[in-house]
């Protein structure tokens, strides 16, 4: 089945969204949340440890009550609607118990009993899930004896037992070797490509929700720092940080372009590294500094920006807290 879904519609959304523990409410784990997860879309949430990921997750689907602010999961009010939220969402958790003196497939009967699906639809998708998360040899073992990655690949099958529109997962990836983090990849992806499957995740890898987010939401100390495409994250860093380009001219010295440069509108800094001309300008003034040297009589050879890596912008951005 392909996507035929309203892109602009939101799924998930939260309007000042909120939770506080402690026995005077005086820890502020989420504040004032306000966001959107549009219909289809690979949401990614990341930030550090205690940010507030896994308590919002749980508000979304729950399992906790917020003690300020709203939420709508598929049009469900998140308290009020918490029965018509979980029919229609597959939840993977971090951490996630199951009955580990049961086998895979005892597992996930227990779980869909808790479904209306008949028996034979039931057993049936057992086996097919099973065999999507590359757990078919494994199906009639006990969970109790799984490896960290098979629980976590167990984890999905169980999420989707119920063939869920919307999924969330927290960490899907934590603690699991390099192919089996990318095969959960490549299956989140193709749930959302074929499927249509809106997919609510959390992580503590910006390469990851690069790769399969189609937006991303930073969140730091409760509060939602920014949200967008991995390039607009970049770009939010760009506009405060500056963007650092690496310059080689022909047909003069280097120390003249550097003074010349020097005077463009936006130039920060300039300076001879290694035998090239090193930038930091503000962002947009790629053209100008080509212009200036063109001006000044120089040919360049080599025009370059230094991308900022992806981790680096994730602590750029958390860095501001
Ligand atoms: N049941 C609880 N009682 C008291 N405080 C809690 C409870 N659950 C979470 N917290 C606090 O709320 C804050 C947010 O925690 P949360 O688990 O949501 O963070 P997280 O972003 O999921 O972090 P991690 O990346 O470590 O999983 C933390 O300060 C945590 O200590
Ligand atoms: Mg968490």
């Amino acid at each position: 089945m392909d996507k035929e879904i309203n892109q602009n519609e939101n799924i998930i959304e939260t309007t000042n969204l909120s939770k506080r523990f402690g026995k005077h409410n005086e820890l502020i784990a989420v504040d004032s949340l306000n966001l959107d997860v549009k219909n289809g879309e690979v949401f990614g949430f990341v930030g550090p440890n205690g940010a507030g990921k896994t308590t919002t997750m749980k508000m979304l689907i729950g399992l906790l009550e917020p003690t300020g602010g709203s939420g709508k999961v598929a049009g469900f009010d998140i308290v009020k609607q918490v029965i018509r939220i979980r029919e229609t969402t597959g939840v993977l958790p971090e951490p996630a118990g199951y009955y580990d003196n049961l086998t895979a497939r005892q597992n996930l009967r227990f779980y869909a009993k808790l479904y209306d699906i008949d028996e034979k639809t039931r057993e049936k998708r057992i086996v097919d899930l099973l065999e999507l998360v590359g757990l078919s040899r494994a199906i009639d073992q006990r969970i109790g004896g799984f490896s960290t990655g098979m629980r976590k690949r167990f984890g999905l099958a169980q999420a989707l037992i119920n063939e869920p529109g919307i999924l969330f997962l927290d960490e899907p990836t934590s603690g699991i070797d390099p192919l089996g983090a990318q095969m959960m990849r490549d299956l989140i992806k193709k749930l959302s490509k074929e499927n249509g499957v809106t997919v609510f995740l959390s992580s503590h890898s910006m390469a990851e929700v690069e790769e399969i987010c189609d937006r991303i939401g930073v969140i730091a100390r409760g509060k939602l720092l920014a949200v967008g495409t991995v390039e607009e994250l970049r770009d939010k860093v760009r506009e405060k940080e500056g963007v650092r380009y690496s310059l080689e001219v022909q047909d003069l010295p280097m120390q003249r372009v550097i003074e010349g440069l020097k005077g463009v509108k936006g130039m920060r800094s300039a300076e001879s590294i290694n035998g090239h001309i090193s930038l930091l300008a503000d962002m947009g003034t790629r053209i100008e500094i080509a212009v200036a040297v063109k001006r000044m009589g120089g040919a360049i050879s080599r025009f370059e920006e230094e991308k900022m890596n992806l981790q680096r912008v994730f602590l750029r951005l958390i860095e501001a807290v």
